[in-house]
């Protein structure tokens, strides 16, 4: 997958979103379409090419004959845009405009119902100046496309009545979450009937196929109301939160509360959420009224559980007590809260950031191991014996040269068990060939981990 192209989409969907919540010309939007006309010559003089074709095939976004995985996750909102207006794909040249970007977010904005036809569609275009923007025609064979290996990827286990694939329920966790920021940012209601039954296939799928949904959890997002943080930060507390033996009401409560938890971030004003330079006081106390705000808000829903609440208002809050909102002094901890506490604090420290590298599971232990007080100590020791420095989902090397992904933790944190997906000659071992390691149980030393992978990081 090119980086660069994964980028584009990222932005042109984050676009997308944007535009749905700011005027056409919106310094936010303005800055986007800024930054896809960047992508977009970039991606061009590398592949040296005149222009740019991102197909849709059965709701998923392709190019070059290959699913993007990542990016149809990120590109939800892009396919949906490419439905309204009828057609298979869009068609971006070299000479594409700023105006012209802005006009196609216009379009993905200002018409709620769906264009007449892929014709009407292409007129309209034409009448509002963008020439260098097409409409591809939908594909009359899409399997003959896109190659059936590929195909398997999307498939996922059959798991009866629930989401069949990692991906989709990733879609759904995303989906459920950027409406909720949405609607707060509106002053309207929160579907959270919706955010928990979302949660159920989280459970299910972090069960089932716990390896490829946290894959999906290291997919780098740069949203802009910190949606992919909130999926990414409830998808390690269900995941942790199992292992450590919660029961499924516990688990359902915390994976909710993990996707809403910082649901009160809607209503900051984004001048501050997102000001680049340093914050003065005021604008410091402004964002950490977040966590009140976000509990304000659930409380006013009755669907919301306690936990909900007091995950929204106490996730900032240390356990020797610091932090942000003062607790009063009869207040008890809730195991819950503390856990999506360490799951906050890591998910912020190992997350790709345009501003801030991203950290590995050991830095971030490290960090989080030394500021004694901020978390409750066996619960953190559990987190990290759960997680190992090789989390479940990561690609890593082998002293050998081989590649895998890291399937489960090990006995020890260093020693995970993985799937081998590469030989040492680097040459892709096809998935019914691969064999899981219990690195643990190697003694030749040919098999530790020397290295971990960041290839989608753009
Ligand atoms: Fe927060
Ligand atoms: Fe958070």
């Amino acid at each position: 997958m090119n980086p660069k192209l994964n980028k584009l989409i990222i932005d042109l969907s984050r676009s997308i979103g944007l535009r749905s919540l700011y005027f056409s010309g919106h310094p936010f939007v303005r800055d986007n379409c800024l930054q896809i006309i960047d992508d977009l010559r970039s991606l061009l003089s590398e592949l040296e090419s005149e222009s740019l074709f991102i197909g849709i095939v059965e709701g998923k976004l392709i190019h070059d004959g290959h699913y993007l995985v990542g990016p149809s996750i990120m590109g939800k909102q892009l396919v949906e845009f490419t439905k309204k207006l009828h057609c298979g794909g869009l068609v971006l040249g070299k000479d594409t405009t700023i105006k012209e970007i802005e006009v196609l977010l216009d379009l993905a904005t200002e018409w709620k119902i769906p264009i007449g036809s892929l014709q009407e569609a292409r007129a309209l275009l034409k009448l509002r100046g963008v020439h260098n923007i097409e409409l591809a025609t939908h594909y009359t064979a899409p399997s003959a496309l896109v190659s059936q290996e590929d195909k398997v990827v999307w498939h996922g286990k059959d798991s009866g009545g629930h989401l069949h694939s990692p991906l989709l329920v990733y879609q759904a966790l995303f989906d459920v979450v950027a409406k909720a920021h949405g609607n707060v940012s509106l002053d309207r209601s929160i579907d959270i009937n919706g955010a928990q039954s979302v949660s159920e296939h989280l459970l299910y799928s972090t069960r089932s196929n716990f390896t490829d949904m946290l894959q999906f959890v290291h997919y780098p997002d740069y949203d802009v109301y910190t949606v992919g943080h909130s999926v990414r930060v409830s998808t390690l507390a269900v995941f942790v939160g199992d292992h450590l033996g919660l029961d499924d009401e516990q688990l359902l409560d915390l994976g909710t509360a993990g996707l809403l938890h910082d649901v009160g971030k809607s209503k900051i004003p984004s001048e501050i959420l997102f000001k680049p330079g340093r914050l003065n006081d005021e604008e410091f106390s402004t964002i950490r009224s977040h966590a009140s705000l976000g509990a304000e808000i659930l409380l006013e829903h009755k669907e919301s559980t306690r936990m909900q609440v007091a995950a929204a208002w106490g996730h900032h809050i240390r356990y020797d007590g610091g932090g942000y909102p003062a607790p009063p002094p009869w207040a008890v901890r809730s195991h819950l809260v503390a856990l999506l506490h360490i799951c906050d604090v890591f998910e912020a420290l190992t997350a790709v950031r345009p501003y801030k590298p991203q950290l590995t599971p050991l830095a971030a232990f490290s960090i989080m191991l030394q500021d004694k007080g901020a978390f409750d100590p066996a619960l953190l020791h559990a987190f990290v014996s759960t997680l190992g420095i090789y989390p479940p989902g990561n690609r890593v090397r082998l002293a050998d040269g081989s590649q895998g992904i890291v399937v489960v933790a090990g006995s020890s944190i260093d020693k995970p068990f993985v799937q081998i997906t590469r030989d040492k000659t680097g040459t892709a071992i096809p998935a019914n060939e691969q064999q899981v390691l219990d690195l643990a149980k190697d003694t030749s030393g040919t098999l530790e981990v020397t290295e971990l992978l960041f290839e989608e990081t753009p």
